[in-house]
C-alpha cells in the first residue's frame, strides 16, 4: 500500500461509504504545491500533521509553521487512542505504527524554539515596505535608503542600522533628493516612526545576526529522515504582517539560494504556509505578483509550497492554479457568500460522477476530505471522498519541559542563541558623526582665534582642516569613502544580496 514513491493520506470511499482504496500523494509531484482547507476544527492541522510525516519519512526536509501549538506533538511519539485506532482500521492502515519525528523549533522571539533572524538587507526594500505598510512615496524612500546604503557600503542588519541610515538619509534629504529624486523630512520620519512601532511589537528581535542559514532548514537525520522545522507561530500570529513577511521572507531566500533541479524524484524541501489568507490579505498587486511567479519558479528548484487555509477563495486565482494536490475539508455553507464560496471551492476539483461535489464539502466529516492529488503525467486526478489517515505522532500540543529538551539536544543548538553585533551601518554612522561634531569642534576653535594648543608650524594643516569642516557634508562624504574601501568583500555580497533579493529584484 504504502511504498517509497508516494505518501498514504487515506482510503477514499464509495457511494454506500464502503472502503474504495488508498489515496496517495506521489513524491515525484510533491513539488507541485498543494493546498489544504477547511472551516474551523475539521482536520486541516491533522492533514498538515500527516503530510509532514510522510514527507519526513521519504527523507524530504519540511518547513511548517505551529500557529495554536498543537502541531508541536510530531515530535512525540503517538499513542493508540481508540478513536485514532478506529479510523486507522477505516482506512486499513496496517499495521498502525507510533512514530516520534526530528524536529528542530524555530520562534522569531527566541522563546519557543532557536531564534530565527534576517538581515535588513537580506529582507530587501519590497518586502520591509510591505512589513511596514508603506505608501507608496515612502516606499520609493525606502529603495532610495537601500541604494545609498548599497553605494556607500553601509552594512544595514538590525533595526538600528535602518533607523541610523534613515536619519542620516534625513539629515542629507536636500543633497539626495537632488541625486535621487523625491526624498522629504516627512516621508523619511513616517518611516522613522512606523520603525519604532515594529520595534515595540518585538520585531528587533527578528532582525539581526547570526541569521537562518538555509542548510539548517534542508537537514536530514543519519536514517535518511527529513528534519521538520515547526516554527512557533502562537506570539507571532499577534503580528500577522511579520508573520506573512517572514514567511514571504523565506520563500524567497530558498528561491534564491537553491540552484535548479529540474523534477526530481522527490521534492528537496516542503513548505507548508498555515494562515496562508494572511498572506494575501490587502497585499499591492505587485507582491502578488512576486508571489505568483515565487511560487511557479521555486517548483524547478524542487520545493513544494502547500497553503493551508479556511477557503481556496483566500488565495489569488493564479496561485491557486498552481496548487496541483489539493485536501479540502468540510465548508460551512449557512449564508449566500458561504454558499458560494462552497461552490468556487467544488469547481476546481475534477469532477467524480459518484456525488456531487459542492453537497459534499458541507457534508464532510471531521477528518475526512475531498482530496484530488496529481496523478500520472501531474493530471489532478478525480476528486474522491477520502478519510484521512490518523498520525504516527502524537495528535494535540507537547508540553514545556519536552519542547526544552528537544531544543537543547537539536542539531542547531547554540549556534543561532547568542546575537552577534558586527560593526555595520548604526555603528559606522556614529563614528561619522562623531568624526564631524570633532572636526566642526575643531573648526570652531580655530574661528575663535586659535587654540590654546597651537602647534607652532602647524598653523597651515589647521587652516586647511577648517575649510574642509566648514562644510560637514563634505566631511561626512569622505568618511563614508573611507568606510566602503575598508569594507571587505563579504559585506558588499550580503549588501547586494539585499538589493536583488528575489521580491525586490526587477522593480
Ligand atoms: N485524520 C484524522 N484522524 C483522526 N482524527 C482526526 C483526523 N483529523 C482530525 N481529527 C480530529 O479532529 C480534531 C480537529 O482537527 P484539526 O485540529 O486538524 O482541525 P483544524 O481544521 O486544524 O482546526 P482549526 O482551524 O481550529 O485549527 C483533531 O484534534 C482530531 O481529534
Ligand atoms: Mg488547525
Amino acid at each position: 500500500m504504502v511504498d517509497e514513491t508516494s505518501i498514504f493520506i487515506g482510503a477514499s470511499r464509495k457511494p454506500d461509504d464502503s472502503y474504495q482504496r488508498a489515496e496517495e500523494l506521489l513524491l515525484r509531484y510533491g513539488n507541485r504545491h498543494g493546498l489544504v482547507t477547511g472551516a474551523t476544527g475539521t482536520g486541516k492541522t491533522v492533514s498538515l500533521q500527516i503530510l509532514a510525516e510522510g514527507f519526513s519519512n521519504a527523507g524530504v526536509p519540511v518547513f511548517c509553521a505551529d500557529i495554536k501549538g498543537d502541531l508541536s506533538g510530531i515530535s512525540m511519539m503517538g499513542e493508540a487512542k481508540d478513536f485514532l485506532v478506529k479510523r486507522a482500521e477505516q482506512v486499513k492502515l496496517d499495521p498502525y505504527q507510533f512514530q516520534e519525528f526530528p524536529v528542530i523549533f524555530w520562534d522569531l522571539f527566541g522563546e519557543q524554539g532557536h531564534p530565527i533572524r534576517a538581515t535588513i538587507s537580506e529582507m530587501g526594500p519590497l518586502l520591509l515596505s510591505r512589513l511596514m505598510n508603506l505608501t507608496e512615496p515612502q516606499e520609493g524612500v525606502m529603495n532610495i535608503a537601500f541604494r545609498i546604503a548599497d553605494e556607500e557600503g553601509l552594512l544595514l542588519l538590525d533595526l538600528k542600522d535602518l533607523q541610523a541610515l534613515l536619519a542620516n538619509i534625513a539629515e542629507r534629504a536636500d543633497e539626495l533628493s537632488a541625486r535621487y529624486g523625491n526624498v522629504t523630512k516627512p516621508s523619511v520620519g513616517a518611516i522613522q516612526r512606523t520603525l519604532l512601532v515594529l520595534e515595540q511589537q518585538g520585531a528587533a528581535n527578528f532582525f539581526g545576526e547570526p541569521a537562518l542559514r538555509i542548510a539548517d532548514i534542508m537537514r536530514t537525520t543519519r536514517d535518511g529522515r527529513g528534519a521538520i522545522s515547526v516554527l512557533a507561530a502562537d506570539k507571532l500570529m499577534m503580528n500577522p504582517r511579520l508573520y506573512a513577511t517572514f514567511l514571504l521572507w523565506l520563500m524567497s531566500e530558498l528561491f534564491e539560494e537553491l540552484p535548479e533541479v529540474g523534477d526530481l524524484d522527490q521534492p528537496k524541501l516542503v513548505f507548508f504556509f498555515d494562515e496562508a489568507h494572511l498572506l494575501f490579505e490587502d497585499a499591492p498587486k505587485v507582491l502578488i505578483d512576486r508571489v505568483e511567479q515565487v511560487v511557479r519558479l521555486i517548483r524547478s528548484k524542487g520545493v513544494g509550497v502547500y497553503f493551508v487555509t479556511q477557503n481556496p477563495l483566500d488565495i489569488p486565482e493564479k496561485v491557486l492554479a498552481q496548487l496541483g494536490n489539493r485536501v479540502q475539508h468540510a465548508l460551512r455553507a449557512y449564508t449566500p457568500r458561504e454558499q458560494q464560496a462552497v461552490r468556487t471551492a467544488a469547481e476546481t476539483f475534477r469532477p467524480n460522477p459518484d456525488f456531487d461535489c459542492a453537497t459534499a464539502i458541507t457534508q464532510l466529516a471531521t477528518g475526512e476530505a475531498l482530496v484530488s492529488m496529481l496523478e500520472d503525467k501531474g493530471v489532478p486526478a478525480m476528486v474522491q471522498r477520502t478519510l484521512i489517515r490518523p498520525p504516527s505522532s502524537r495528535l494535540g500540543p507537547i508540553t514545556p519541559d519536552e519542547r526544552r529538551k528537544i531544543i537543547a539536544e537539536s542539531p542547531v543548538a547554540g549556534q543561532y542563541d547568542q546575537v552577534v553585533d558586527r560593526e555595520s551601518a548604526f555603528e559606522i554612522l556614529q563614528k561619522k558623526t562623531k568624526e564631524a561634531q570633532d572636526a566642526e569642534a575643531q573648526a570652531q576653535q580655530q574661528k575663535s582665534g586659535g587654540s590654546r594648543w597651537t602647534i607652532p608650524g602647524f598653523d597651515d594643516v589647521l587652516g586647511t582642516g577648517n575649510r574642509r569642516s566648514s562644510n560637514r557634508q563634505t566631511v561626512a562624504e569622505a568618511a563614508i569613502k573611507s568606510v566602503v574601501r575598508s569594507v571587505g568583500s563579504s559585506v558588499g555580497r550580503a549588501i547586494v544580496r539585499g538589493i536583488l533579493g528575489s521580491l525586490a529584484r526587477g522593480r
